[in-house]
């Protein structure tokens, strides 16, 4: 097949986003396309879409709106990029995107990503902009091309006028961390969230596709692996015997396989924190200890009014019974602010759930009222000053959380995986066990290495220390 088609993709969203865009570039690879950087010279421009917040969907709707200059310009040299919109809001949006926004060619939903070539061809012969949104029965994990290339080779094509982009590419193509979904769709129903029907029901890839794949990963020099999934922890995927193998079995199986030296997975919901998955935070050497475990909110009125499933004393109890078999994990957490009905006073337990726990990270949102979903009908709206006022408020103590968390590793050593290069020269940034972005000095030859570092500084956001001399010696003498 012919090459030379270059493939823009521009990613919104969250992690599982960022595995689909890279198993979209590869089901395209056969058809000749390379990804290239910039959307300015690329033949085919994907944006992969995220419905989760209004802002969200904003932020495509003006990319579109710059996108259709672009067409313009290049139509009038006979050159019109084709463009399509993937993701969750081609899901939830399908052909209102077209009416909003006529300079789309094509909107996939994120079940279809395996028959992008089909649609390309579809749009070839007709003219006719395409739509698939459909849920199909097919898997269709199981119908993209399978993970052995390297990817630098499969879909990168070398500039040779540009040395620079060419290491950047190569590195970003080889890092040592992945992503691997194992389960997508959910089937919780929070009464704010887009997710169950931009992704439909729960599913879970058998473990023996999961197996192949991260040993496909390690093939090309991954060493971290991070399990991804709506709803991850509710896991439960055909095992070789034939039977459902829950998260924790998961995990236990792939931290067999040789070269797979970390694994993670996310995001987790407090009712699937089942007793072995917890115990597996004390069993498994290899997983991390850090968790990505949502709570929403602190007041069990707002909970209940969420659909969440759970009590603020259920989530407190969870995260001691966490701490008991894992004292040293770091909890990470996703609230939201000014869900409808919120008072001072439910604002305020949801501050002292922060107080309580003691949190190395959290993200936190402005409820935003989305479309079908049954809170935004809701009475008590609140107005975005109280939402704003709340956030900051919020923000402010997490800010605070995450210095002190940072601040105990001072002086300490922790051993870090570096997977990409620093802004400045000579600088390398890595991940500690408990998911802190690691800046030190080092050459590009040790990305993709696990080394020990000794922490000096430490901010919000990030640690930064000092590579072991030890292990400089190590790395010089060809180790
Ligand atoms: N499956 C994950 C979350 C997916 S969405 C879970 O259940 O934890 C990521 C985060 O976005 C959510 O945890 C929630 O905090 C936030 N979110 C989802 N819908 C939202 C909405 N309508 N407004 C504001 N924040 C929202
Ligand atoms: Fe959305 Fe709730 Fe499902 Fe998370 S668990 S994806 S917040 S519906
Ligand atoms: Fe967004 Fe869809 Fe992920 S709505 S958060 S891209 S599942």
């Amino acid at each position: 097949m012919s090459g030379g088609l270059k493939l823009y993709v521009k990613t919104y969203g969250c992690q599982m986003n960022v595995y689909d865009s890279e198993r979209m570039a590869e089901a395209l690879a056969p058809r000749g396309y390379v990804t290239v950087a910039s959307m300015d010279e690329a033949d085919l421009i994907v944006l992969n879409t995220c419905h989760i917040r209004e802002k969200a969907v904003e932020k495509v709707y003006s990319e579109l709106g710059r996108l259709k200059e672009i067409k313009d310009l290049r139509a009038e040299v006979g050159q019109a990029p084709v463009v399509a919109v993937a993701g969750c809001v081609a899901q939830a949006e399908g052909s209102e995107i077209l009416a909003r926004a006529p300079v789309v060619d094509m909107v996939v939903g994120p079940q279809s990503y395996h028959r992008l070539p089909e649609l390309l061809d579809r749009l070839a012969a007709t003219g006719k902009a395409v739509i698939e949104t459909e849920f199909p029965e097919d898997d269709k994990f199981r119908h993209l091309p399978p993970r052995t290339a390297p990817r630098a080779q499969q879909n990168v094509r070398q500039n040779a006028q540009n040395p620079a982009r060419n290491a950047r590419q190569n590195l970003q193509n080889h890092s040592a961390s992945a992503f691997l979904t194992v389960q997508e769709g959910c089937d919780k129903f929070c009464t704010f969230c887009v997710v169950p029907y931009t992704r439909g029901a729960e599913y879970g890839r058998p473990v023996l596709d999961l197996v192949e794949e991260a040993r496909a990963l390690v093939g090309r020099g991954v060493r971290e692996i991070t399990l991804l999934g709506q709803n991850v922890n509710a896991y439960k995927g055909t095992g070789p015997d034939g039977r459902p193998w829950s998260l924790a079995r998961l995990l236990a199986r792939l931290s067999e396989i040789a070269g797979v030296e970390r694994l993670r997975y996310t995001t987790s919901h407090p009712r699937d924190m089942s007793a072995d998955l917890i115990a597996a935070h004390a069993t498994l050497d290899k997983l991390m200890p850090y968790l990505h475990l949502p709570f929403q909110s602190g007041s069990d009125r707002i909970l209940a009014a969420m659909n969440r499933k759970h009590t603020a004393k259920e989530y407190l109890s969870l995260a001691r019974r966490i701490r008991e078999v894992r004292p040293d994990i770091a909890l990470s957490t996703d609230i939201i602010v000014g869900f409808p009905g919120e008072t001072e006073a439910d604002f305020e337990a949801t501050l002292e759930m922060v107080r309580t726990v003691g949190f190395a990270q959290a993200y936190s949102f402005k409820f935003s009222a989305r479309p079908g979903t049954p809170a935004a009908t809701m009475d008590g709206q609140l107005s975005e000053t109280v939402k704003s006022d709340r956030l900051q408020q919020l923000q402010q103590l997490m800010n605070e959380q995450q210095i002190s968390f940072n601040h105990a590793f001072v002086g300490k050593i922790l051993p870090v995986l570096f997977d990409k290069p620093g802004r400045r020269t000579g600088q390398l940034i890595g991940r500690s066990p408990y998911l802190q972005s690691v800046h030190a000095e080092g050459p590009g030859e040790w990305l993709g290495r696990i080394l020990e570092v000794e922490i000096a500084g430490a901010g919000p956001n990030s640690l930064s220390g000092v590579i072991k001399a030890s292990q400089r010696a190590d790395i010089g003498a060809g180790a």
